[in-house]
């Protein structure tokens, strides 16, 4: 258990950006609107644009795991991290299918996260996934939902 000091600029930061998530249109827009109009990626179990306690959860894990320090604020990659054999840059982690992990399940979120394998092949562990191995199912699945929240950056990292 972190004592609480250590724990209270992440629980600020994640109010402030849990809000941040939850522009005022996209509220009113799906609170007008009935579930099958809404696009298809934020209709998966448990995810919701908006209120959606398990993707609030998420943008809470990810801001604790400062996913944003290497990935960038709005997840699109490109971040050069210095290692012995070079520069690797991050990766465009939106849920863009084509530059994205638009693809991912969530079992795929699980190994990629804990263990350093993407689908089709194997993660640098400059993407720090030796530090991730503890993140529990309920934390993966939160990041899960939460990262189909993110607005989708269709370009190469
Ligand atoms: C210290 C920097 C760093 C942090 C922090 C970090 N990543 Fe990464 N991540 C990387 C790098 C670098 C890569 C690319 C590695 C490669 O090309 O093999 C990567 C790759 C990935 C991939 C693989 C994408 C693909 O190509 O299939 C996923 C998924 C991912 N990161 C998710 C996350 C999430 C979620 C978090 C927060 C929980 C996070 N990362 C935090 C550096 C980081």
């Amino acid at each position: 258990m972190k004592p609480l000091s250590a724990v209270m600029p992440a629980l600020t930061l994640t109010l402030i950006f849990g809000l941040s998530v939850l522009p005022t249109a996209a509220i009113a827009d799906t609170v007008s609107l009935p579930m099958d109009t809404l696009p298809n990626r934020i209709t998966l179990p448990n995810v919701s644009l908006v209120n959606s306690a398990l993707a609030n959860r998420g943008a809470y894990v990810a801001r604790s795991a400062d996913c944003m320090a290497c990935h960038r604020e709005d997840y699109s990659g490109g971040v050069p991290i210095d290692t012995p054999i070079g520069n690797i840059y991050s990766t465009n982690i939106t849920p863009s299918t084509r530059y994205g992990i638009g693809n991912y399940t969530e079992a795929d979120s699980k190994k990629a996260l804990r263990k350093g394998r993407a689908p089709n092949h194997q993660i640098y562990p400059a993407m720090p996934y030796p530090s991730y191995h503890g993140l529990t199912d309920d934390d993966v699945s939160a990041l899960f939902a939460y990262f189909q929240t993110v607005p989708i950056v269709d370009t190469p990292p």
